[in-house]
């Protein structure tokens, strides 16, 4: 079975071609390397020994679009590509509207006019905004989103459920991650911010490996167990096993389904420090700043849906999470940039 994998060279697509390739699937990438690099690809190659088939197009770019599927025999489509960064959505939220809904707008209707009617959609835990209820479960009302990137989410979940609706020959699976972290065993590959790192974990190795000073808390005032913002993080690796067992889920015609992606599990700001200074044996200097606008005080998945359904629950823990996004940080000061 042949995947297209939008954003295939990203943090998460990466990963994820990593366990489509060794779960016998082929690959086709597409991407516009705007916020990747082509190393990430060729470092994919060197784990799995298997070659990488690779487009640079944008998924705005119906021609580009149109010629790889009438090469390339694809069946499904995993679409990572988008432009992610809250902050900065805020600032430019035309250029997120435009990417990512226009962009998946041209993906969807390339694929439908090639009967390619699988898709698993890269959604986020942003949708549920300041969640109804902890843990999260898939039925907890959608929550106002705050910022551009996060409305996109929204948006083309009901755009998808839509055309789902309209055309049952469609199967969607929207997979709604939780915060992920970690790397490749391997260290070869992993998160590679622009500029100042805006999540937590790439703050922190940035920190640790003398790039930046010290980590700001944004708040301790919150009502959580140490005062500080608790998130389920899930190892990348994980995460990307989840879009596998995805694929099964999506030969048996599911029509439309959600999954939370998560463990379950939550720690806070000042747990995820202590966890990295234990796995790294490095100090992580931290100051306490105001709070960060639009942030919610918890945030962690009941991920038991995906479980009973995809037989996927994560397998790695916090301390396996440090120690990965550790090890690709200090073999790669300057991510992939050589
Ligand atoms: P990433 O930026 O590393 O990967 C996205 C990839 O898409 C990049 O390689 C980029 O070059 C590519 N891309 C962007 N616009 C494109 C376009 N128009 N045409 C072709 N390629 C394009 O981000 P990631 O962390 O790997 O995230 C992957 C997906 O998962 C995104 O849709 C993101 O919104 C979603 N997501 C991420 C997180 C997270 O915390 N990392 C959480 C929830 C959801
Ligand atoms: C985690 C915790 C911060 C940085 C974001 C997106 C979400 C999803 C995942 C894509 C919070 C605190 C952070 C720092 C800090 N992405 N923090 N100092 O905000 O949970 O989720 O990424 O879909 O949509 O919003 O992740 O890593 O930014 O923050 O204290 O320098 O760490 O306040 O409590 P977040 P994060």
């Amino acid at each position: 079975m042949t995947i297209l994998v939008t954003g295939g060279a990203g943090y998460i697509g990466s990963h994820t071609v990593v366990e489509l390739q060794q779960a016998g699937y082929d690959v086709v990438v597409v991407d516009n390397l705007s916020n990747s690099s082509e190393v990430s690809l060729q470092r994919v190659e060197k784990i799995t020994g298997k070659p990488v088939k690779f487009y640079k197009a944008d998924i705005l770019d119906r021609e580009a679009l149109e010629d790889i599927f009438a090469k390339e025999s694809i069946q499904c489509c995993i679409h990572f590509a988008g432009l992610k960064a809250v902050g900065e959505s805020v600032q430019k939220p035309w250029e997120y509207y435009y990417n990512n809904i226009s962009g998946t707008l041209v993906l969807l209707d390339v694929m439908r006019k090639h009967n390619v009617k699988n898709m698993i959609f890269s959604s986020s835990a942003t949708v549920y905004g300041n969640p109804a209820f902890i843990p999260i479960t898939e039925e907890c009302p959608k929550g106002e989103i705050t910022n551009p990137y996060g409305q996109t989410k929204g948006m083309l979940e009901q755009i998808l459920t839509d055309m789902q609706k309209a055309d049952p020959e469609w199967n969607v699976i929207l997979l709604r991650y939780f915060n992920p972290i970690g790397a490749h065993k391997s260290g070869t590959i992993g998160e590679n911010p622009n500029g100042v790192p805006n999540n937590l974990m790439p703050y922190i190795t940035q920190v640790a490996v003398g790039k930046l000073k010290e980590l700001g808390v944004f708040g301790n005032d919150y009502d959580t167990p140490d005062g500080t913002g608790v998130r389920d993080y899930i190892h990348v690796v994980d995460l990307a096993r989840g879009h596998v067992k995805a694929i099964k889920k999506i030969e048996e015609n599911p029509g439309l389904e959600i999954y939370n992606l998560g463990t379950g599990v939550g720690y806070s700001v000042l747990d995820i420090v202590k966890n990295f200074e234990e796995a790294s044996g490095v100090r992580i200097p931290y100051v306490i700043k105001p709070r960060r606008a639009g942030d919610i005080a918890t945030c962690y998945s009941d991920a038991s849906k995906a479980k009973r359904e995809l037989g996927w629950e994560a397998e790695y823990g916090i301390k396996e999470m440090c120690e990965d996004s550790w090890r690709w940080q200090k073999q790669n000061p300057n991510g992939y940039a050589e």
